[in-house]
């Protein structure tokens, strides 16, 4: 187990990696602070991705993981004040939220925002609009295949878990390299938390790097290879998905499960 004390001396964590502390990062999150307006919410948070890793981002109501999220697509709200992050030697703390799309960050907002008035295939056209494409919709759809079956549907008339299907969907429909899920299981029923998380885990398998954000954190964990748990905007733990689940003290600590 990892408990998060001390920084080595670039500040980065390097203790306990499942690979090779030496191997490039592709995402690198190094001592993030961001405000909404004077309040100091992402205390100091540093952590990194390699390609093609599901890292579950965990911790209690308020303790400023959608934030972020949000930090790390460049959204205006919460500010970034400090820090960095780097992107397949990108900068995005350099970039605005337009900029940090175009090279590869995709955020999945908890609310979905499936596009009202348009079919399902229309919302998946309405990402592809400009280049570069993603996924074709014959990868979408087979990876997919209820979406596939409901392409003439409107996309707010779907299920819950069909909305979170598509919104998935419209991030691949544009060339991404990593996809920022905020509480993709919410409101939805075991059997199709199940179908979600399988079809994650081919995305990953197919070389896209997920932050996946949840409340139903043992879920998160099973399917995700590493963990990061914020408290009070701050890391207290980096370390592999399995070790939380195996540490009753630790989730009851910062998970209340
Ligand atoms: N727009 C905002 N203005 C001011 N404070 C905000 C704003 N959005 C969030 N906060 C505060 O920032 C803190 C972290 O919020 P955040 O939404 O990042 O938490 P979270 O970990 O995603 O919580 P939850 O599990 O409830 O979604 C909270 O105290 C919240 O009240
Ligand atoms: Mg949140």
């Amino acid at each position: 187990m990892t408990h998060v004390e001390q920084k080595s001396i670039d500040g980065r964590f390097d203790k306990d990696r499942n690979m090779a502390a030496t191997a490039p990062k592709f995402l690198s999150v190094w001592d993030i602070r961001a405000y909404y307006g004077e309040s100091y919410i992402v205390q100091g948070v540093s952590f990194d991705i390699h390609e093609g890793e599901i890292l579950a981002l965990l911790g209690r109501n308020g303790a400023g993981k959608t934030s972020t999220l949000r930090a790390i697509a460049r959204l205006d709200d919460p500010a970034l004040k400090h820090g960095e992050i780097w992107l397949d030697h990108k900068p995005l703390h350099e970039m605005k939220a337009f900029q940090a799309a175009q090279a590869g960050i995709a955020l999945v907002p908890e609310d979905r925002r499936i596009i009202p008035g348009l079919t399902v295939e229309e919302n998946l056209q309405l990402a592809q609009i400009a280049p570069p494409k993603g996924w074709s919709l014959a990868r979408i759809y087979e990876l997919f295949p209820r979406l596939g079956e409901r392409r003439k549907q409107e996309g707010t008339t779907l299920s819950g878990g069909e909305q979170q299907m598509l919104a998935i969907a419209r991030a691949l429909a544009r060339d991404i390299k990593v996809l920022l899920l905020d509480e993709p299981y919410e409101g939805l029923a075991p059997v199709i938390v199940q179908e979600i998380a399988k079809t994650l885990a081919i995305i990953r398998d197919q070389g896209i790097t997920t932050i996946i954000v949840e409340q139903n954190a043992v879920a998160a964990l099973k399917l995700a290879d590493r963990a990061v748990i914020l408290d009070t905007g701050t890391v207290v733990y980096d370390g592999s998905a399995q070790e939380v689940l195996d540490d009753e003290a630790l989730r009851a600590k910062y998970l209340a499960i």
